[in-house]
């Protein structure tokens, strides 16, 4: 098994629990999502195709498909769990919003209408190893002119909580922004801080 398997694996197991109490717990520290619909929805009027990769509970697709209203949205993702909590959201929503049970490794796109606007809320820092080549993969995703979204954690000035983070799967060294600068062009690039400066987490959007 390779070390992305591993991780897959082992991030699969982790939202087994998680899954549960995911909705009721994360609005109190996952910062930034909310807004970076709003932002995206200043740099792009009316994406055809959105694709979220770690769409998790379905939080993020339902607010792009209220902010998109004619665009159809894929949201991604490895864990089963995590996808039955989605699935009941996007019911109201059949036919616009669809499900994908993968890893994001490969393309999803195979010689059909690429996406316009690519989503990734909170997954990239939790990919260890293959944040990277997540990042470049989007490419081949993304249709002439496409737009990346990110929101991230960043990094953190503390080392207990760096490693209280780690054990959760979460890896805060600034590793996403910088693959993001080093592949895209910035339309907007945002540094927040999460409980006065216990964290930093970023907004990307590019290009
Ligand atoms: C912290 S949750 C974020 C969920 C959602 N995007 C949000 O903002 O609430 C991270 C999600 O990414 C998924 N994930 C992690 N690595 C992935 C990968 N390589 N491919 C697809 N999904 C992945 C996890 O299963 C999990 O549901």
């Amino acid at each position: 098994m390779s070390d992305a398997d591993r991780n897959a694996s082992s991030l699969r197991g982790y939202y087994r629990w998680h899954a549960k109490f995911y909705d009721a717990t994360r609005w109190a520290f996952l910062f930034g999502r909310r807004s970076l619909i709003t932002t995206v929805a200043e740099q792009i009027k009316s994406p055809g195709r959105i694709l979220e990769i770690g769409c998790g509970t379905g939080k993020n697709l339902i607010a792009l498909a209220e902010a998109f209203p004619e665009a159809r949205i894929t949201g991604l993702d490895l864990s089963s769990d995590m996808l039955d909590c989605a699935r009941a959201k996007v019911a109201p929503y059949a036919g616009r919003i669809e499900l994908l049970h993968r890893a994001y490794d490969g393309p999803v796109t195979d010689g059909e209408e690429k996406f316009d606007l690519i989503v990734i809320s909170y997954a990239l820092s939790m990919i260890n190893p293959g944040f990277d080549d997540v990042i470049r993969l989007c490419r081949d995703d993304l249709s002439g002119g496409g737009i990346v979204a990110v929101v991230d954690f960043h990094e953190t000035r503390w080392t207990w909580f760096r490693k209280w983070m780690g054990v959760n799967h979460v890896r805060m060294e600034g590793q996403v922004l910088a693959h993001l600068d080093a592949g895209y062009e910035a339309l907007v690039r945002r540094i927040g801080r999460g409980y006065g400066d216990l964290w930093r987490y970023v907004t990307f959007v590019g290009r």
